[in-house]
């Protein structure tokens, strides 16, 4: 069982259900919330390869994708977005001691000894809002122990610029560690999935994906980790509803475009001592 101090099972897997699920902690007191948590279980057998209906991904081809880990087990995603700070879910930390947490840069398979590793501690985690039982503002910025060293396996991501959102039928990838289905195993190896933009049963406040006409999409152990739109960082992933890979509810991700200012004055303040490390930011609005 996932060792995540306070997560609890997911209720409610396999029962359809339009309440929304985060894909990590759990906390059972929320009458809000009728399944949550995304701690990902280690051991399992190794099936396939998806996050649900998705494919592995090739060995660091995402070199800006972060595993947060607690006694050696993933637990949720996040992003490099500057050479000392890590994107990712407020639910992902929300109640947890930072000290305890290990954000893992340069990993591809989580069950391998891997040389591109690099390891660091949390020093600060800042939250903005965060609301757990509306499950609004899910954005954590976790500022790391050290400075990473870039290089082929580990980059920093590119953020859109504020309120530079995505719109209907824009094609992103989503990532990540988590299960393989509601009630499956997760994956060692980093899945990635092509996913569609949708508004229908999404908030404003939320980017949503599906995966038209297919059972696939993020899944428990997801949490955290990003949405790429267009080469840029455009959500965080929050929650689910109705199951992984429910063909009917789209997956719901932290907007990073409606936090980019916030974000930028946390790095441009906290920025490691060779100057300002601002994540590179697409201005031109590029597509590639
Ligand atoms: C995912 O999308 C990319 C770019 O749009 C495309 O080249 C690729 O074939 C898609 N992969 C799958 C499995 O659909």
């Amino acid at each position: 069982m996932g060792a995540i101090r306070g997560a609890c099972a997911p209720k409610g897997q396999g029962r359809p259900s339009s309440r929304p699920s985060m894909i990590q902690s759990c906390r059972p007191s929320s009458p809000a919330l009728a399944a949550v948590l995304l701690a990902v279980l280690l051991g399992g057998p190794a099936l396939a390869s998806e996050i649900v209906g998705g494919r592995p991904a090739r060995p660091h081809a995402w070199p800006f994708m972060a595993s947060l880990q607690r006694r050696g087990r993933h637990f949720c995603g996040a992003t490099l977005i500057a050479r000392n700070f890590v994107l990712s879910a407020a639910h992902c930390v929300n109640g947890l001691h930072s000290r305890s947490v290990r954000v893992v840069l340069g990993a591809h398979n989580l069950r391998r000894r891997e040389q591109t590793r690099q390891t660091f501690r949390v020093q600060q985690v800042f939250e903005n809002g965060f609301n757990p039982l509306r499950l609004k503002n899910d954005i954590a910025i976790l500022q790391l122990s050290g400075t990473a060293t870039i290089n082929t396996n580990v980059q920093v991501a590119r953020l859109p610029a504020q309120d530079q959102g995505v719109g209907e039928g824009v094609q992103c990838v989503a990532m990540g560690w988590g299960q393989l289905g509601t009630n499956r195993p997760p994956s060692p190896v980093l899945q990635q999935l092509n996913v569609t933009v949708v508004t229908a049963l999404c908030r404003p406040t939320n980017v949503c994906t599906l995966v038209p006409g297919q059972h696939a999409g993020i899944c428990f152990g997801d949490s955290g980790g990003p949405l790429i739109c267009n080469g840029l960082v455009h959500g965080i992933d929050s929650f689910i509803r109705g199951g992984c890979g429910s063909g009917t509810f789209p997956d719901s991700f932290a907007s990073v475009a409606k936090f980019a200012d916030w974000i930028n004055s946390i790095i441009r303040r906290y920025g490691d001592d060779d100057g300002p490390s601002l994540h590179p930011r697409d201005t031109a609005g590029r597509t590639y």
